[in-house]
């Protein structure tokens, strides 16, 4: 799911993007709360497309996605 739709934006494309693996970009964004990263990816965030373009993720693949990008 993260190759087919978050990647594309995910991985370096969008400088504002924070990338796999970017611990220091994505420690300000947990800080926020699961839920609310959840909420942001489902609604659209800033230069974010709601569900980032992963039509058919539910909210508990965000969670894994958000949780695996971040490591
Ligand atoms: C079209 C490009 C694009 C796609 C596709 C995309 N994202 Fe994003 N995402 C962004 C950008 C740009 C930001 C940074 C927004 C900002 O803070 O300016 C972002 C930010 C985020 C954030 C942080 C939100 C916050 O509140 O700080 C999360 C979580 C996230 N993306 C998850 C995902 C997941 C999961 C997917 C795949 C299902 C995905 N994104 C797909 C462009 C994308």
């Amino acid at each position: 799911m993260y190759n087919r739709a978050c990647g594309a934006c995910h991985a370096g494309q969008l400088p504002n993007a924070p990338q796999k693996g970017d611990k220091a970009a994505w420690a300000p964004r947990l800080a926020q709360g699961m839920e609310t990263l959840v909420q942001h990816v489902t609604q659209g965030f800033k230069a974010m497309p709601p569900r980032g373009l992963c039509m058919e993720c539910s909210a508990e693949d965000y969670r894994v996605i958000i949780l695996w990008m971040s490591e």
